[in-house]
């Protein structure tokens, strides 16, 4: 399904790691797919040159300072952005896993979040961002079986510092919502959906 001479919606995912991302991101790409959209999904960092100098940093590999991190997040996105406008105007919904407000959430603790703001500002606004609202003692035991290195955000203290700025930016941002992802998966994708269809951005979505 295309709607003709019209960009497609850019959606976003935000919220801790193990808040249920992957998850919820890949569940509404295959529900819009079913509904016969075209649907890409992405991720921040991204796979580019910029994205994989991030993850570097993220895995301790390397060590920067947070202004230059935080310039590389907007440089990474920056480019995202580019690819992210092609592809909303060829028809294609573009559903992301991370965008501006992972800046904004993790990075504000260390940074200023006027200048997060302003680095970040030419960055393409989402037509519908979601935060996941997940308790960070659930995140870390859901990432724990997961994973045996821990990330440079991942100590309990700072998560509960980051999920209370999401908080606060799903009262401050356009368009955001916060689902409550401490329930089972299902239920959490049938109010991400319900907002979708809310939204009247798509056509068909019964
Ligand atoms: N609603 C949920 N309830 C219980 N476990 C979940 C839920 N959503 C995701 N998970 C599990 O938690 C882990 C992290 O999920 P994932 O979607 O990868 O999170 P993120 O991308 O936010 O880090 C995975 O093992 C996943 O299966
Ligand atoms: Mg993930």
């Amino acid at each position: 399904m295309k709607m003709k001479n019209k960009r497609m919606p850019f959606i976003a995912f935000e919220g801790l790691d193990g808040s249920g991302l992957t998850t919820q991101a890949s569940r509404l790409r295959d529900w819009l797919s079913s509904k016969g959209y075209e649907v890409y999904l992405t991720k921040e960092p991204t796979d580019g040159l910029i994205g994989s100098l991030i993850r570097g940093v993220l895995r301790k590999e390397l060590v920067i300072d947070a202004e230059t991190l935080a310039l590389l997040f907007a440089a990474d996105r920056m480019l995202h952005t580019k690819n992210i406008i092609k592809l909303l105007d060829e028809g294609v919904i573009v559903i992301t896993d991370r965008y501006r407000l992972s800046s904004y959430a993790f990075q504000s603790i260390e940074v200023d979040l006027d200048w997060l703001k302003k680095i970040n500002e030419k960055a393409l606004t989402p037509d519908l961002t979601f935060i996941i609202d997940t308790p960070p003692l659930i995140c870390m035991r859901r990432i724990q079986k997961q994973r045996f290195h821990v990330e440079l955000y991942e100590e309990l203290e700072k998560l509960e510092k980051i999920h209370a700025i999401y908080r606060k930016l799903a009262e401050e941002e356009s368009n955001t919502f916060l689902i409550d992802g401490n329930r089972p998966v299902e239920a959490v994708s049938s109010d991400i959906f319900d907002r979708v269809k809310e939204s009247a951005l798509l056509e068909g979505l019964e």
